[in-house]
């Protein structure tokens, strides 16, 4: 089997002591073999390898795994960006939009666009990434945007209850008993995981458990968009349907909080939406001091957070939400692998599958100290060089 040999690695971030935690080492050289870590080490005594590939002191980490994106959709809200930053608030109605232009769009439209925006990803060293549903709101258009989903990525999200669409709108209950019932039938095969947006203007407390449940009953495990907009129920309800995840986690009481240390759902925030929404960012340092896991993801979609870009959001958690740089690393990579529930992913530890990035600079905390400049300068997929020069 090929091996390569990266050596001369300035700073390799691995996150294998400790699975809860960052782990990095200086000076150091990593093998891939058959698309997996086969050995890291110091880079002074590096075992034989069919290619070797030198780092000249670059640091290497392991692909981003942004845990939180819906990808797949068509058009755009610049304008409605534009009015926010003149002083409109976020609405949800907003998703309409969205829904109203992806309905209408050609599958050939819609696979164009998600690929654009995946491998734009890809370019900014997210080697994992999940994808949701969402913007069809019919059964067709659901089904046909969880198979487009299913052609680019594992971690496929049915997202029937994102908002109530305007035909249903005199008739909420029908609109669930479609997406518990027909809707879900459609979408199961092609789908890993379950989502509801739990909030004022969504769906409520029990609309949320009751869509939840009825997508575990087919197969799929829960995730949920929490306490996005103000404080509501979001994270109470992911506790109770034993979620992965609950994302945004902006507006948090103590109860919530407790909720998140106390189970193992990870929290997961998404600090683009603040950005795109002009909101108060998540209290990051809240929910690491009491112990929760807390993971980054861009929450790409054209209304809220129309980023693909992991390391702006790593940026804006350690500018904006006292994450350390190590803090910020980690919940990018590790701690996206923990909302996805993979364990082959997010470190570099023997054994993992060889996603890799290594980038233009010494250490990590590059990502946060040079914001807004590109500095990935390779990209590894399963042991695979995807992107970047040629080293
Ligand atoms: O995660 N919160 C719900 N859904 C998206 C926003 C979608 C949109 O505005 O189109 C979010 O922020
Ligand atoms: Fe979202």
């Amino acid at each position: 089997m090929q091996s390569t040999l990266i050596t001369g690695i300035g700073e390799l971030v691995t996150n294998d002591a400790d699975p809860g935690a960052f782990a990095a080492v200086t000076d150091a050289a990593l093998v891939i073999t058959g698309g997996k870590v086969a050995w890291t080490g110091p880079a002074a005594r590096p075992p034989a390898a069919d290619a070797v590939v030198d780092a000249a002191g670059r640091a290497v980490l392991p692909g981003f795994a942004d845990s939180h994106a819906h990808l797949v959709f068509a058009g755009e809200r610049s304008a409605e960006f534009a009015a926010r930053m003149a002083g409109r608030p976020y609405r949800a109605g907003g998703i309409l939009v969205t829904v109203e232009a992806t309905r209408a769009a050609s599958d050939a439209v819609l696979r164009a666009n998600l690929r654009r925006l995946a491998a734009e990803m890809l370019r900014q060293g997210t080697t994992t990434f999940e994808c949701k549903s969402g913007y069809g709101l019919t059964v067709p258009d659901e089904a046909r945007g969880l198979a487009l989903a299913a052609e680019v990525t594992p971690e496929v999200t049915y997202l029937g209850a994102h908002v109530v669409p305007p035909e249903f709108a005199a008739d909420r209950a029908a609109y669930l008993d479609l997406v518990c019932g027909p809707m879900l039938d459609a979408c199961a095969p092609s789908a890993r995981w379950v989502d509801v947006f739990c909030e004022d203007g969504a769906f409520g407390a029990d609309e949320a458990a009751a869509v939840l449940a009825a997508g575990r009953a087919a197969g799929l495990d829960a995730r949920v968009h929490a306490n996005q907009l103000g404080p509501g129920p979001g994270v109470r309800v992911a506790a109770e349907a034993g979620a992965a995840s609950a994302d945004h986690c902006t507006f948090l009481t103590d109860a919530d909080v407790d909720a998140l240390t106390s189970t193992p759902v990870v929290a997961t925030l998404l600090p683009g939406a603040e950005f795109g929404c002009r909101q108060p960012f998540p209290d990051a340092r809240r929910l690491l001091d009491a112990g929760a896991t807390v993971a980054l993801a861009t929450d790409c979609n054209p209304g809220s957070s129309f980023t693909s870009s992991m390391p702006f959001c790593i940026a804006l958690a350690v500018r904006e939400m006292r994450m350390t740089t190590e803090e910020a690393v980690w919940s990018a990579t590790a701690g996206g692998a923990r909302a996805l529930r993979r364990t082959d992913i997010g470190h570099l530890g023997v054994g993992a599958r060889a996603d890799l990035i290594m980038l233009d600079a010494p250490s990590h905390a590059y990502l946060a100290y040079r914001p807004g400049v590109p500095q990935i300068a390779a990209v590894w997929q399963a042991g695979r060089l995807v992107a970047g020069a040629s080293l």
